[in-house]
């Protein structure tokens, strides 16, 4: 049996529960894992409230780390006793232990703690395909500027610093002056606090009315237009997530003036086999254990406080990284 956390409705963090759920072996392919730490993302938050609908009863949580306790046939890149963290389907990371497919999960290197683990999977790999794989027709070299909202939250908190590290000029965005501040000392270039100034004008102003090559976009129906406004000539717009609500219908000849591009990527589109998981983790594993990257936990709540650290991610009280503790 293992202690996890499951909603049987759809609602806000009140219909998360603590429950005890058998655990069982892992068939072919499959691991049984025991967690140290767990990651909390907010798409864990879509799934919770009904926006992304997944059948129910539904085991929350796409992120942790821990210890292999036993492989199923044909897993040959884990044994039993290693450490290792994910970022992986289906949910269900909320618990103690679980059965889960392999695929996605990775030795975690020795020096890099459980915690650090759980708490950067799925964002430090959504950091690696954006900068490094969600490429503007027109390259993204060194000195470029580029736009990023929410940029102190926990893919935010990363990207500032591996952009630092790849030589962008990151503009990051955030809804108070703390945030800003936090932004800054990670690596951005410029902050702008998207709650008290027009986000647009300022990227303008900062960029000489240029505008920027791409637009990492996670906060969806508040910041779309003026994520457009801020685009260069042929620029990228990465819409990527939808903290604020879904982006409305589009035009998509609003793309025209500016010959713009659109995509609206998923991690796991890039992070899709075993070999394409593995070499962006290892690309991440680099950049933290190199110091370049560092993984701020700011959060850490026990499991059976999940609701309130649900509250604190929807009521934007939370920066960087935030992991439940088992
Ligand atoms: N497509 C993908 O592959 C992928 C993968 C991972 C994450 N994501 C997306 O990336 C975003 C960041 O994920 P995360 O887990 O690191 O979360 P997070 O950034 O730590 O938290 C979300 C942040 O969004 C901002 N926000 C703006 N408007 C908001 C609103 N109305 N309600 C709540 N938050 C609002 C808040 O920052 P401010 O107060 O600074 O505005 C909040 O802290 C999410 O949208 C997530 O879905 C997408």
């Amino acid at each position: 049996m293992s202690k996890t956390v499951q909603i049987t409705r759809y609602g806000g963090a009140e219909v998360l529960e603590l429950v005890e759920r058998a655990v069982g072996q892992p068939a072919a392919g499959e691991i049984l894992l025991r967690h140290h730490a767990i990651g909390l993302n907010f798409i864990d938050v879509y799934q919770r409230s009904g926006l992304y609908a997944l059948p129910l009863p539904l085991a929350l949580g796409m992120e942790g780390a821990g210890v292999v306790e036993a492989v199923g046939d044909g897993v040959t890149h884990l044994q039993k006793g290693d450490r290792v963290a994910y970022a992986s389907n289906p949910p269900g990371s909320y618990c103690e232990r679980r059965v889960m497919p392999a695929t996605h999960v990775c030795k975690l290197p020795d020096h890099i703690s459980f915690e650090t683990g759980a708490a950067m999977m799925l964002k430090g790999l959504t950091v690696q395909y954006l900068l490094k794989q969600c490429i503007p027709v027109e390259g993204l070299q060194a000195g470029d500027h580029v736009l990023f909202h929410a940029a102190a939250g926990g893919v935010g908190l990363i990207a500032c610093q591996w952009a630092k590290a790849l030589g962008l000029k990151l503009i990051a965005t955030a809804g108070s002056d703390e945030k800003c501040q936090l932004a800054l000392l990670s690596g951005a270039s410029h902050a702008i606090n998207y709650r008290t100034q027009d986000f647009a004008a300022r990227v303008q102003e900062i960029t000489g009315g240029q505008g920027v090559k791409v637009v990492y976009d996670s906060v969806g129906k508040d910041t779309w237009e003026g994520s457009l406004a801020c685009l260069r000539r042929f620029g990228l717009m990465v819409s990527f997530g939808n903290a604020s609500g879904p982006v409305p219908p589009i035009s998509v000849a609003a793309l025209a003036p500016k010959g713009l591009y659109l995509t609206r990527p998923s991690v796991f589109v890039y992070a899709h086999s075993r070999e394409t998981t593995q070499a962006m983790a290892d690309q991440l594993f680099e950049v933290v254990s190199s110091g370049k990257v560092n993984i701020h936990i700011a959060q850490r709540y026990a499991l059976q406080e999940v609701r309130a650290a649900h509250q604190a991610l929807e009521a934007r009280q939370t920066t960087g990284s935030t992991i439940l503790t088992v």
